[in-house]
């Protein structure tokens, strides 16, 4: 194992969450899958990962979250291992704050960290599109996470444009519990389905970078889906509405829903306002730069 210049032994990273601004059904596929058009949309609420060089792949990660085979993390190192030809291992260590199987992507985000992390740790060096090509056998969410910013997605979401983001400030509530996605796919029926015009939309109401405007063009399909098993939902979506939000909905496959602020500060008083005992609450930014930040490296 060479320890050439520009080889770091550990990298320290932050992952991002997403919310979608939009999640239009547009039918089922043949493969099971749904067609989606959607607006994706990174925010500042952080997974940490830190990757080490080691002779076997492990990982350890925070309580209640599998260290083992069903953990994203562990499959994406596995599978750049297995690609790539690689030889080595790796520690991976997940510092979670990002709520699990709670719509936001976290198990996504990490994944795609994983990966470029691990490209740079072993000296793999594939190009970003190489890298999109792994991560999309992974699960249809993980190309977003190696771009970051806002960006249209469609097909099964795997298939990006980017597009014009704006700094907003959010609030994000969860109900503490995880919801599956393929349990909230399950309950889609026809009329739940859309054209996709609401897409272009809201990319114009991003571009314009007005609150008011993207907060008016909010929409999920999956939204009626999740709302006939969790009440819960829509109790937060009325608290963000009674506490100032422009507009509120719900994140991918739920539960977590999001309120659209004026401003960072209203964002933080919004949150004040809904924070209870049972739901966990985030005043959020959205980003418009890269979902993965390399924080720290060392020799
Ligand atoms: O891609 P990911 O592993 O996140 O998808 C989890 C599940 O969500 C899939 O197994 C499928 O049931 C459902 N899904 C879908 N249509 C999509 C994306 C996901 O039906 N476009």
């Amino acid at each position: 194992m060479s320890k050439g210049i520009g080889r770091a032994r550990r990298l320290v990273l932050n992952a991002a969450a997403k919310v979608n601004l939009i999640l239009e059904v547009l039918g089922k596929r043949d493969d099971g899958y749904h067609e989606l058009v959607t607006v994706m949309q990174a925010v500042d609420l952080s997974d940490r990962i830190t990757l080490e060089d080691a002779d076997v792949l492990e990982l350890a990660s925070s309580p209640g979250v599998p260290a083992d085979g069903r953990n994203l993390a562990l499959r994406a190192a596995m599978a750049l291992r297995e690609a790539a030809g690689v030889t080595r291992g790796a520690r991976i260590t997940l510092d979670k704050r990002i709520p699990v199987a709670a719509g936001l992507g976290g198990g996504s985000t990490d994944a795609a960290a994983v990966l470029a992390g691990l490209n740079r740790l072993w000296g793999v060096r594939w190009p970003a599109e190489r890298l999109e090509e792994l991560a999309v056998e992974l699960g249809m969410d993980v190309p977003f996470f190696l771009r970051g910013g806002a960006a249209l997605g469609t097909g099964r979401g795997e298939r990006l444009t980017e597009i014009p983001s704006a700094v907003l400030g959010l609030v994000l509530v969860n109900p503490r519990f995880p919801v599956s996605t393929a349990e909230t796919y399950g309950r889609v029926t026809p009329a739940m389905y859309s054209d996709g015009r609401r897409a272009r939309t809201m990319a114009e109401a991003l571009a314009r970078r007005g609150a008011g405007r993207v907060a008016a063009s909010l929409y999920n399909g999956l939204e009626p889906a999740a709302r006939q098993g969790y009440p819960q939902i829509a109790q937060m979506e009325a608290a963000l509405m009674a506490a100032g939000a422009l507009g509120a909905m719900m994140s991918g496959s739920g539960p977590t829903v999001f309120g659209v602020a004026r401003s960072w500060e209203q964002a933080r008083q919004i949150r004040g306002r809904v924070a209870r005992g049972a739901w966990e609450c985030w005043a959020v930014r959205t980003l418009r730069g890269p979902a993965i930040r390399i924080r720290a490296g060392g020799a």
